[in-house]
């Protein structure tokens, strides 16, 4: 892993060189510091964190003040990875001058390279880069269009609605985005649009041909609770639940039973302190 900063170019140069672009999502301080770490080429402050961290339903709920409030604590911690944040629900939606407005807090109090919105918004990805803000498209399945979907499913599976998303696809492209997430279609409807933009495609549920790969961090962590459905396209690299609950666990059950802590977690008195503190509960003598 090459230690140079990931800047927008440097993605644009990795799919012309066929290196696949890492992508993960990150919350906060420290799952910042291990997707950037761990080599992560971008760094997603998802809208992901109304339902994988803040326990919202959905994503839809989640405000601009959260998405600030998360995207300063990853900034902290991301040093070599591009920063994208995301435009939560309604900051993007009325006109061109509240998306910029909102896009220029994620850019200028949050600390984010880049914005990511979702669907073919072209007039306001243009407005977005006339104002020098540079933008992520997110197509397929987006989750901020829930209601309007009626179910988080795969996206495209019909020959024509196939086709819009490919449509929809080189439109960003032609209205400025620097990158496309695909979400969750069928992995033709990606390796289409793959080779037809010149920007990067980066895929989560939509096949290996596509320049890169997006997850969400607690899906491959395994982080998160118990009953959440793990999506098909997710794969775990750890059991990240179970193995902070067996720790936690252990804790509580060692504090009840007084094995923790020992005294290799505690301090000492040097030995001359020690001894005058000794002397005045030995000498009888009483703290003012
Ligand atoms: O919010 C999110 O986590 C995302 C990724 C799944 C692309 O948009």
């Amino acid at each position: 892993m090459p230690d140079e900063k990931v800047t927008i170019p440097a993605l644009s140069e990795m799919k012309r060189a066929g290196r696949q672009i890492a992508m993960v999502t990150a919350y906060d301080y420290p799952t910042g510091a291990i997707a950037d770490s761990a080599g992560a080429d971008v760094v997603l402050v998802g809208d992901s964190v109304a339902n994988v961290v803040l326990g919202y339903e959905s994503t839809i709920p989640v405000t601009m003040d959260e998405m600030l409030h998360h995207t300063r604590a990853v900034r902290r911690a991301v040093k070599r990875a591009l920063l994208v944040t995301d435009m939560p629900f309604m900051s993007y939606h009325v006109s061109a001058a509240d998306a910029v407005k909102n896009a220029g807090r994620l850019i200028k109090e949050g600390g984010a390279e880049a914005v990511k919105i979702e669907g073919a918004r072209c007039s306001t990805v243009r407005a977005l880069c006339e104002a020098g803000i540079s933008v992520m498209g997110h197509i397929g399945l987006t989750p901020q269009s829930l209601y309007q979907f009626g179910e988080l499913k795969v996206q495209g599976s019909k020959a024509d609605d196939a086709a819009r998303l490919v449509e929809a696809a080189i439109a960003l492209e032609a209205a400025g985005a620097f990158c496309i997430v695909v979400e969750v279609v069928p992995r033709e409807i990606a390796a289409v649009v793959t080779k037809r933009l010149r920007i990067p495609v980066i895929g989560i549920g939509a096949g290996p041909e596509c320049d890169g790969q997006v997850l969400v961090f607690h899906d491959l962590c395994g982080l998160n609770c118990p009953g959440v459905k793990k999506p098909k396209h997710v794969k775990e690299y750890a059991s990240g639940f179970e193995v902070l609950h067996k720790a936690v666990k252990g804790y509580v059950e060692e504090v009840r039973s007084s094995a923790f802590p020992t005294d290799e977690h505690s301090f000492h008195l040097n030995r001359t302190e020690k001894q005058a503190f000794s002397s005045k509960f030995e000498s009888g003598a009483k703290e003012e």
